[in-house]
């Protein structure tokens, strides 16, 4: 395989967002797209509950905006907002002309009807969450990579791990133009250079900076940190959403289980069967989500408890198993039957909010180069997002990006041929254990000092910390070959740096920013935006 290669877009990231864009430009572009370990690497492919969308003739979009708002504590950008919800039943339209499988309503005797089946969860006044069972995220992505896979001019490319994106800034040209991305192939152990007219991050959120976590591997927030390498700002970084019921099992690596559930019925105990969310909200278990997850947290560590309990077993057997059909089965392996008996669940990190700060078209700061899906800050979610919006930003920002691609294409140039990656200075590594070292302790003290609950002491303490990480990770990265291990390291720390200075520079409580030394909400919203340093550095 060569080391240089060409395309007129190169998408990182194969999700819901990249691929969304990708089959939108292949018509009259060479696209590639890159995914750092298998193309179903992503978040997109776990997604259970479905895409929120004004389907049902008795929701209107500005019911949808409203739930956004409220859910967003005050920090919406409303102009984003409408863009979005006003575009979702195209977005679904779309979907479904790629051929989604969407659940069906039933009729009373079972047999299918025409009608899609929308569920609900947290934060919505309707019924409209559309959804393929409890397996949304995987009916996506097999379709659009069905689709992909089938068109000549997207070439998809597994196990390339872009390192950092190349710049004319980085080069010492003059303005800030993206050119392309170094990417390390893992297949091969060589870093390849990749050049593009646009190139688009696409590369999901940072939640595996968090000991536990909904999140598949690849959450390691790379392109938010390229992106701010390379010059972009990036917003609301304090805001990262904990999804209140991941299941609690010694054998369950990051296995969600929906809040559909909650939308379905199933309500919330402790050990001795008390239901406990409407002591704390009145719209109880369909509370917005920072709402359930600090509940929990909090009747968690008031009564020194593992974990709190899910139960939907007063529905009937056969609804469940229809609905459910991967919770049941899941949870089942583990020889929990929730059909009988209520699931132990504890919160975990999910859902990151802020990110690159990009326009209506998903351009951030620096010419050419876009960020759509999770790695993106549109505005839309404000200090917490609400449920199942964030798959419906993926396909809206796709399709706006590719279509301002497309406007500005005649008028682009390929870069000129691009320096190589230098790898003169740099040997193996002997003391890979650093790396695993360090993985462990970062994730674990913004577990315990950046999470749910925070104080001002707290962030202090993982400031100090983060900071010797940078540096001792600096060090590495200047003197060693590059791993994935090593590369999702160095983002992680830079993405848990901005995290941690978004979250002390926040002196109020609001969304998913809680902290006991700020507890109340200012009257004036503000975004968190932090400036990079000068472009080039
Ligand atoms: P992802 O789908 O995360 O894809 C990221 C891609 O970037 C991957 O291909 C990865 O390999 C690639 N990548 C990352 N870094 C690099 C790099 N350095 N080089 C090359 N490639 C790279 N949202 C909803 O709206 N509804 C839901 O029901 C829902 N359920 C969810 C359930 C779970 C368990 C999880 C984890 C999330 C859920 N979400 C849901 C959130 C939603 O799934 C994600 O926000 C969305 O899928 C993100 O899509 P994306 O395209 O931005 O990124
Ligand atoms: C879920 O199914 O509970 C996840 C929905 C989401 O994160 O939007």
């Amino acid at each position: 395989m060569a080391r240089q290669q060409q395309f007129d877009v190169l998408v990182i990231g194969s999700g819901a967002a990249g691929l969304t864009l990708a089959l939108h430009l292949a018509e009259r572009m060479r696209v590639g797209v890159l995914s750092k370990g298998q193309l179903s690497e992503g978040s997109t492919f776990w997604a259970q509950g479905g895409v929120a969308a004004v389907l049902d003739d008795s929701d209107t979009v500005d019911a949808h905006v409203q739930d956004t708002l409220i859910a967003g504590a005050g920090l919406c950008h409303e102009d984003a907002v409408r863009q979005i919800v006003g575009d979702s039943r195209d977005a679904i339209g779309w979907l479904v002309q790629q051929g989604v499988p969407f659940t069906r309503e039933r009729r009373e005797d079972g047999s299918e009807t025409e009608g899609f089946h929308l569920t609900r969860e947290g934060g919505h006044s309707h019924r409209r969450i559309i959804h393929a069972a409890d397996a949304t995220g995987a009916a996506i992505f097999n379709t659009l990579l069905h689709q992909a896979q089938a068109h000549a001019n997207i070439t998809l490319l597994e196990n390339r791990v872009a390192i950092d994106l190349i710049t004319s800034a980085k080069l010492g040209m003059p303005g800030n133009r993206c050119l392309g991305a170094y990417v390390l192939n893992r297949d091969s152990g060589h870093v390849e250079t990749f050049g593009a007219r646009f190139t688009v991050l696409a590369t999901g959120g940072v939640s595996k900076v968090y000991l536990y976590t909904s999140n598949p591997d690849s959450a390691s927030g790379d392109g938010i940190a390229m992106a701010w390498r390379a010059g972009c700002r990036v917003a609301n970084m304090e805001f990262n959403q904990f999804h209140p019921t991941c299941l609690y099992h010694p054998r369950a690596k990051s296995f969600l289980i929906t809040e559909a559930l909650r939308g379905e019925g199933a309500v919330l105990k402790l050990p001795d069967g008390t239901r406990f969310m409407p002591r704390f909200d009145e719209r109880a278990e369909l509370a917005p989500r920072d709402i359930v997850a600090r509940a929990i947290d909090h009747e968690m560590k008031r009564l020194g408890l593992d974990c709190v309990y899910l139960d939907i077993s007063h529905k009937p057997a056969s609804f469940i198993r229809e609905h459910f059909p991967t919770v049941f089965e899941r949870c089942l392996s583990f020889g929990i039957d929730i059909t009988r008996e209520p699931i132990p669940v504890v919160p975990a990190a999910h859902y990151t909010c802020g990110g690159v700060v990009v326009d209506p078209s998903g351009l951030t700061d620096v010419a050419e180069l876009y960020a759509i899906g999770e790695t993106s800050f549109t505005g839309l979610h404000g200090a917490n997002r609400m449920a199942s919006n964030s798959l419906l930003e993926c396909i809206v920002y796709g399709r706006a990006a590719a279509r301002d691609i497309l406007a500005r294409f005649d008028s682009s140039q390929l870069p000129d041929s691009l320096p190589c990656w230098d790898e003169s200075q740099v040997t193996d590594s002997d003391e890979d254990v650093i790396i695993s070292h360090n993985w462990e302790e970062l994730r674990r003290f913004m577990w315990d000092y950046v999470g749910i609950v925070r104080t001002t002491k707290r962030l202090q303490r993982a400031k100090h910390r983060v900071d010797m990480l940078l540096a001792e990770i600096h060090e590495f990265y200047s003197n060693y070959r590059v791993s994935r291990d090593l590369l999702e390291l160095r983002n992680l720390a830079l993405v848990a740096d901005l995290i941690i200075r978004s979250a002390m520079l926040r002196r109020e409580s609001r969304g998913l920013h809680y902290t006991l030394d700020y507890p109340d909400m200012l009257d004036e919203a503000q975004d968190t935006i932090l400036q990079p340093p000068s472009a080039g550095d």
